[in-house]
This record gives structure tokens, C-alpha cells and sequence, in this order.
């Protein structure tokens, strides 16, 4: 590997949960812009790409102190995005029972996980994302997090998430930020969110 790059899509358009002009300018600049710049910072540290960009994210202190703080908000907007465009689908999916059990015990039922997650979301101040994250103990949570900040720099594992940057919503929902979050939550591919479960608690 000599340099991270972004995940390729599994789908042209998410049209009408999001609209087209969004999701390019979405994925093919705001996304790059990260991949980019994240690269061209780490090229400067002769950083050696041998582990993983969540490797990268969990053992932050290889870096140089100096360079850290720019280094963690563009390998967060690296690897948030990842995970945002991972988890979508143009394709409608029923969340596996497996995930439904779990989330029952974790959250209640579906439905509470839903709202839970959509009022937490609503309360993002300014721009950041809202996480569905496995803890130290393999439990389900739900949080939010600031600017490019990752569940990594807090010791969670996130499986899930939905991007509430402006710029992930604004041209088509202007200010409505509780109609895009109701929208976007039918096009999650929950089978990924599970696979991604199991793959972080073996
Ligand atoms: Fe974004």
C-alpha cells in the first residue's frame, strides 16, 4: 500500500434520499479533499502505510506531536467518510434478525434505536456525525462526535454512521436536518452495520 484511498461505491445514485449533485460533490470533493490531503500529510512524515488508516487512527502517537492535530482531523474526515459511504445502499434490505436481537437488548427495540439515534443526531452542534459504536465490553452505543473527531480517538469501534456536516444535506433539505435524518435512515444497509459488528468482536 502506498497511500490510503477512498472506498469505491456500490451505487451510482442514492436519488431521492439524496439527491445526485450532493452525493458527487459529497464523495468526489469533500471526501477527496480529506484522502488527499491526509495522504500528502503523511508523504511528508515518510509515514510507511504498512497498517491500516484505523490502525493509523487507534496508535496515534507514531506521529510526531507537531503534526498531529492536523494529521487527526483529516484521517478522521478520511475515515468517517469511509464509513458514511460504506453504510449506504441503493438497495432496499431488511436489518438481519441477528442485528434486531441485539439492538433489542441494547436499545429496547428498532424503533427506540431509530428515535435514540435521530434525537442524538439532531443535537450535533455545528458539524459532526452521530455513531453507532461497540465499546470495551462489545455493548452498543450511541454518540456524537465534533468536526472530523472519530470513534477511534475515543477508544469505540464504530459500525455505523450518518454525516451531519451541512454539506451532506443542504441542497436538497436546506435547513431541515430531522427530514434528512428520517430519509437517509431507509437507504443504511444494515447488513454491513452487522458484518461489521462481527468482524470487531471476535
Ligand atoms: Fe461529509
Amino acid at each position: 500500500m502506498n497511500e490510503y484511498k477512498k472506498i469505491p461505491l456500490s451505487y451510482n445514485s442514492l436519488e431521492p434520499i439524496i439527491d445526485d449533485k450532493t452525493l458527487n460533490l459529497h464523495y468526489g470533493v469533500h471526501y477527496q479533499n480529506y484522502t488527499d490531503k491526509l495522504n500528502k500529510l503523511l508523504k511528508e512524515n515518510n509515514y510507511d502505510y504498512k497498517n491500516s488508516a484505523i490502525y493509523l487512527a487507534q496508535n496515534i502517537d507514531i506521529i510526531p506531536i507537531k503534526d498531529r492535530d492536523e494529521i487527526l482531523y483529516n484521517l478522521g474526515g478520511y475515515l468517517n467518510h469511509s464509513l458514511y459511504f460504506y453504510n449506504l445502499t441503493d438497495k432496499k434490505k431488511e436489518m438481519p434478525s441477528e442485528l434486531i436481537k441485539l439492538i433489542n437488548k441494547n436499545f429496547g427495540s428498532v424503533n427506540k434505536f431509530k428515535e435514540e439515534f435521530i434525537t442524538m443526531a439532531k443535537e450535533v452542534k455545528g458539524s459532526g456525525y452521530t455513531f453507532l459504536v461497540i465499546d470495551k465490553n462489545n455493548n452498543l452505543k450511541i454518540i456524537n462526535t465534533s468536526n472530523q473527531d472519530t470513534p477511534y480517538y475515543y477508544g469505540f469501534i464504530p459500525i455505523m454512521t450518518i454525516d451531519v456536516w451541512e454539506h451532506s444535506y443542504y441542497l436538497k433539505y436546506t435547513y431541515d436536518r430531522s427530514k434528512y435524518l428520517d430519509n437517509i435512515f431507509n437507504i443504511i444497509d444494515f447488513e454491513k452495520v452487522y458484518n461489521l459488528y462481527l468482524d470487531n468482536t471476535k
